[in-house]
């Protein structure tokens, strides 16, 4: 009799693998057998694909069926090889033409009664199969998603009998763009730090960070505008670019939470809340779906009331801190996805939260702050840049502000000239500068290093801190337009890392 294959794809981490489905009828006994190693829900889906065909008109041939799923050693979960299974054995028994599926590629789940049901990840699917040069064909239900490629090889339909009416010519099949309607409502107005009264210096810090891409921690009481500042972040940062956000989006995608579409171009923040676990954070559970620490790719990663996340949870940041990705392995499959973020956290200074304030009455003993301190080990205060300090302001700075505050527009107008700057220098955020390009593109004036050597020695700052002062030192140049880093800007530094400043 004969055979057919059809092309679909797999998703794995944020990779999306071609599948070559290869549908084989002869004679013998009717039976059904999927080979590739495929799980449950492979099995699953020969089931859906029966009534479906049926449903939809078609009939199911009554012979033996072989279905080959390959590469075999790729996970294959979900229902997302479903179509590409039923036009394997609509082709292989001569109901549509062999040659109309060709240099295309097919992923949906079916129904029962053959409509095409969304599945999660068609993102990177839909990157994938546009680098591949092929057509791809999905379910109008994952169409809005589908559509922020703006491909015009992309197509989606119904249903099965839609699909084949497309396929034999009888009918034009819509790209995603075409049905996607725009979303009415507007897009949401981002927190603004005009509703910050006073705070010029962490408002000033924020803005570096965002300028620089530098990791950041507030401390300060409780109530003195910690996370107010803090949620301030999104309005003053740049848009990213398009294949950024797409990076960014495809992670949403594969975790199956519906996209905002709206927020195409926003960097994204996450603020997982304190009792997260590991999991939630870096990712990991039976499908090795990613993480916030991965949603929160080319954006923000917020972690208020820092101490209060558990040891361990901050432990495993460390490494995708430092290497921009995280790699999942679970028994069955390995992923691994990006986590490329800039990390924003807040705390108090010691458990009752108001040491050092002068209002306050802090009864903390030495070793209570000592030790809520060390909850934040050393290696992770090392990757934080800047630690600021958020005074509580005084009641009468809040009832009768006196200056008028800052408006975000502004700020992020600042914040985009100084991305431009590094952007053409060298590609890329002062905060990823390493040693070597430190040297190239922060070279000081003979009297400058002077200066620093002296501050670190008085401030006994490391000669790790002291390349951080050099790369915020570059950051506040760059806010400033100016090619060379000048004393006032190393100064402005070295304010940034007093804190911690043997770290
Ligand atoms: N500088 C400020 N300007 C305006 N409102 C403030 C300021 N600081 C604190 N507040 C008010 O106090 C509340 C608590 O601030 P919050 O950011 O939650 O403090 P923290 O996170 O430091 O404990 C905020 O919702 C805000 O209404
Ligand atoms: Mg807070
Ligand atoms: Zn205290």
């Amino acid at each position: 009799m004969s055979l057919a294959v059809i092309y679909s794809r797999a998703q794995i981490g944020i990779d999306s693998p071609e599948v070559r489905v290869e549908v084989h009828l002869s004679g013998g006994l009717p039976r059904v057998a999927i080979v590739g190693l495929p799980e449950t829900a492979v099995r699953e889906s020969r089931d859906r694909v029966r009534s479906a065909l049926l449903n939809a008109g078609f009939s199911f041939p009554v012979s033996r069926i072989t279905i080959s799923l390959a590469p075999a050693d790729l996970p294959k979960d979900g229902g997302r090889f479903d179509l590409a299974i039923a036009l394997g054995i609509l082709a292989a028994s001569g109901q549509i033409p062999a040659g109309c599926v060709a240099g295309m590629e097919f992923v949906a789940e079916l129904s029962l009664a053959g409509e095409l049901r969304a599945v999660n990840g068609v993102l990177p699917t839909a990157l994938a199969a546009d680098n591949s040069g092929r057509k791809l064909l999905i379910s109008v239900a994952n169409s809005s998603e589908a559509a922020l490629l703006e491909s015009s090889n992309i197509y989606c339909a119904e249903n099965l009998p839609e699909v084949v009416a497309g396929l034999t010519g009888q009918k034009q099949l819509p790209s995603p763009a075409a049905i996607t309607k725009p979303q009415a409502e507007s897009i949401q107005a981002l927190p603004d730090l005009n509703e910050v009264y006073g705070q010029t210096h962490a408002i000033r810090g924020l803005t570096v960070a965002a300028a620089g891409k530098h990791n950041l921690l507030f401390i300060g009481p409780p109530g003195s505008g910690k996370t107010l500042l803090a949620t301030r972040m999104p309005g003053i940062l740049p848009q990213l670019t398009k294949s950024e956000s797409l990076e960014s989006m495809a992670i949403t995608s594969i975790t199956g939470k519906p996209l905002n579409i709206q927020e195409f171009g926003r960097p994204p923040f996450q603020s997982p809340h304190h009792t997260s676990s590991a999991v939630a954070l870096v990712g990991g559970g039976s499908q090795a779906q990613p993480g916030e620490i991965s949603l929160a790719h080319n954006g923000i990663l917020f972690l208020d009331e820092l101490p209060e996340f558990s040891r361990h949870v901050l432990e495993v940041l460390r490494e995708p801190m430092e290497s921009g990705q995280i790699m999942i392995s679970r028994a069955a499959r390995q992923a691994t996805y990006p986590a490329r973020f800039q990390f924003l956290a807040a705390m108090n200074p010691c458990p009752c939260g108001y040491s050092g304030d002068p209002g306050g009455q802090c009864n903390c003993s030495g070793e209570q702050i000592a030790r809520y301190l060390q909850r934040i080990s050393g290696p992770l205060l090392d990757r934080i840049d800047m630690q600021i300090e958020v005074p509580r302001l005084p009641l009468k700075e809040i009832t009768n502000p006196g200056k008028a505050q800052t408006q975000s527009a502004d700020v992020r107008t600042m914040v985009e000239a100084a991305r431009q700057k590094q952007q053409q220098r060298q590609g890329f955020a002062n905060a990823q500068l390493n040693n070597q390009q430190l040297k190239q593109y922060c070279q000081l004036h003979e009297a400058d290093t002077q200066f620093l050597l002296q501050a670190c020695e008085q401030l006994r700052l490391s000669a790790r801190a002291f390349t951080r002062v050099l790369r915020l030192a570059r950051t506040i140049a760059d806010l400033e337009a100016e090619t060379d880093i000048r004393s006032h800007h190393l100064a402005e530094a070295i304010g940034y890392r007093r804190l911690f400043a043997q770290a």
